[in-house]
């Protein structure tokens, strides 16, 4: 087999075989295929696309090329959660707890990566003490004691994903949506889960902007892991405006555990159970979402998911007076108001801009050297829908310098105002199964 064929198949329109598919991954990752080729190998994808049944080859080849975590010791159907990505998306650490509080076994690896804020495992480390270096047998141990565990990811997943990602990154062929559900996907099947439940963003603080794009994307992924023996599904909700009112790392853990302990913020309340509903009734706890609805949303208001969080957190060493009384978390010495400049209605609140705006306060990383600052973050007064007059206090940005003028410029623009209110939108847009 020769690389060349590969790539004039694929720059024909030829749907390219499975042999085809595997030659291509095994000898990029060992290097014996080229960048020069495996680039233009991803610029005939990106304008030919790819048929399901080569994304999920694909897909499977990028498995296969390193370490596949093995969950068999962890007792019961394992289900993960997936979000690809917003700002103020701090659903894990209520649905992980939530789905725990019910029997289902949460065995969570997770990054710290990139980003606005933090990943997942940088927002607990909010927490003093918390330790999320996990031994194997530590972490299996306490997934089966008490639900759930989070650790942070260690091993080789899908070594031919990473090192393809950043031949797409320069390359201008990461906008491509079998490459892009292919790369998701083959993380995701690498870390072992049974079955997953993917929540897809849309809107100006996701990586995909329309409801069309998301769509795909969720179709492509579903299909993926359908195809692959995992069920999967797909919520596409909205990531317009940043999720809760809370952005930063402490910041983000506070506002979990209110809606632990069973405020009604709607959206994380709505979007935390509509996750939760899906993953128990995979893990076929419930034998319906509407009737798993209904009885996760009790364990939010009887206390038995702030339990579920407790536990798990004392069980990784973190210090549970800090969550018991939440102004223990680390915060900010500056805090600094933002006001609207407009009387009228919010019409927008750009998640990008304030994503932007929360990373110049150091709530996140944008080289992987950089040190994450725990206690900054934007606490939003008003979102999308909210009356307001000129000179109300429409944000707050806890900051670590008195000025911060770079976060304040971002989260200005972020708001933009009508005269009249602005209609409702709609928050989960659909469910692909
Ligand atoms: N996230 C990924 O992991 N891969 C992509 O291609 C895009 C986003």
């Amino acid at each position: 087999m020769r690389m060349v064929d590969i790539i004039i198949d694929k720059r024909n329109g030829k749907e390219l075989s499975k042999q085809e598919i595997d030659f291509f991954i095994e000898g990029y990752t060992k290097g014996t295929i080229p960048d020069y080729q495996a680039s233009a190998l991803l610029m005939a994808i990106y304008f030919n696309g790819m048929t399901q049944k080569e994304t999920a080859w694909l897909t499977q080849a990028m498995v296969d090329s390193g370490e596949q975590i093995d969950l068999s010791a962890i007792s019961g159907h394992k289900v993960d959660k997936h979000s690809t990505g917003g700002v103020g998306d701090k659903i894990t650490f209520i649905t992980g707890p939530l789905v725990a509080s019910v029997g289902v076994p949460v065995a969570k690896m997770s990054g710290r990566g990139l980003g606005h804020t933090g990943g997942t495992i940088d927002k607990l480390d909010s927490i003093q003490g918390f330790n999320s270096s996990l031994t194997k047998n530590v972490f299996t141990d306490n997934v089966n004691k008490f639900k759930l565990a989070v650790a942070g990811q260690t091993g080789n997943l899908a070594p031919a994903d990473k090192k393809l990602y950043a031949l797409r990154d320069v390359t201008g062929t990461i906008d491509s949506i079998p490459l892009i559900a292919g790369s998701i996907m083959s993380k995701k099947l690498a870390s072992g889960a049974d079955s997953i439940v993917l929540d897809v963003k849309t809107g100006s603080g996701a990586f995909m902007k329309t409801i069309e794009k998301s769509e795909a994307l969720a179709r492509s992924m579903v299909d993926i892991g359908n195809a692959l023996g995992r069920q999967t599904i797909a919520v596409i909700s909205d990531m317009n405006q940043p999720l809760g009112y809370e952005i930063g790392n402490a910041n983000e853990i506070k506002e979990a555990i209110a809606v632990l302990n069973g405020k009604h913020i709607p959206d994380l309340r709505r979007l935390a159970l509509e996750l939760a509903a899906h993953m128990t009734v995979l893990a076929e706890v419930y034998p319906t979402y509407e009737n798993a609805y209904l009885e996760l949303e009790k364990n939010l208001d009887n206390g038995k998911a702030f339990h579920a969080f407790r536990t798990f957190v004392e069980a990784q060493g973190g210090n549970t007076d800090r969550i018991d009384d939440v102004t223990q978390l680390p915060s900010a010495p500056h805090h600094i108001e933002v006001k609207a400049e407009e009387t009228g209605y919010v019409s927008d609140v750009d998640a990008e801009l304030i994503g932007v705006a929360a990373m110049y306060l150091g709530a996140g990383r944008a080289t992987k050297e950089d040190e994450i600052s725990h206690g900054v973050g934007i606490t939003l007064q008003k979102k999308y829908g909210d009356k307001v007059d000129r000179g109300d206090v429409v944000a707050i940005l806890h900051s670590n310098t008195d000025k911060a003028t770079d976060s304040l410029e971002k989260v200005k623009a972020a708001y933009r105002y009508s005269t009249s209110k602005p209609d409702k939108r709609a928050f989960i847009h659909k469910v692909m199964k």
